[in-house]
């Protein structure tokens, strides 16, 4: 739900942190690599999104198990017990996921 990121205008929250003002440092030492690293972060996880859907693990009765919404409060925070499982998108998207494998053997 991308847009909780935003206000009731379509800007960007102010109170929202961007993770980037700490992630890479800062000052005279911060990561000469940050634009590269974001822009290979977003192309991948552009072409996870445009290829294949991310969904809840099933549990035995075919039912999905959903997150309970417990974070785990770390150097990064991150979602807790987050079970899912990966279906390609399409026949058209299982084609480019192989084509880019092969391309980087
Ligand atoms: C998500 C990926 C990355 C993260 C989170 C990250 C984070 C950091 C952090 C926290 C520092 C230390 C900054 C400080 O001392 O204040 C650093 C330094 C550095 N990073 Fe990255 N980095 C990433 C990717 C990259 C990439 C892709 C490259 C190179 C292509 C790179 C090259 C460097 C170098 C050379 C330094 C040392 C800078 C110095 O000491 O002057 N980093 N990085």
């Amino acid at each position: 739900m991308p847009e909780r990121f935003l206000d009731q205008e379509g800007q960007l929250r102010s109170d929202i942190l961007d993770p980037q003002l700490l992630v890479y440092g800062y000052g005279r030492r911060s990561c000469p690599g940050r634009h590269l690293a974001q822009s290979s972060l977003f192309i991948t996880i552009a072409f996870l999104l445009h290829t294949q859907d991310i969904l809840p693990r099933l549990d035995q009765f075919g039912a999905p198990i959903l997150p309970k919404g417990n974070m785990a409060h770390r150097i990064v925070s991150h979602p807790e017990g987050l079970e899912f499982r990966v279906r390609v998108r399409s026949r058209q998207a299982e084609t480019l996921i192989q084509s880019d494998c092969a391309e980087s053997v």
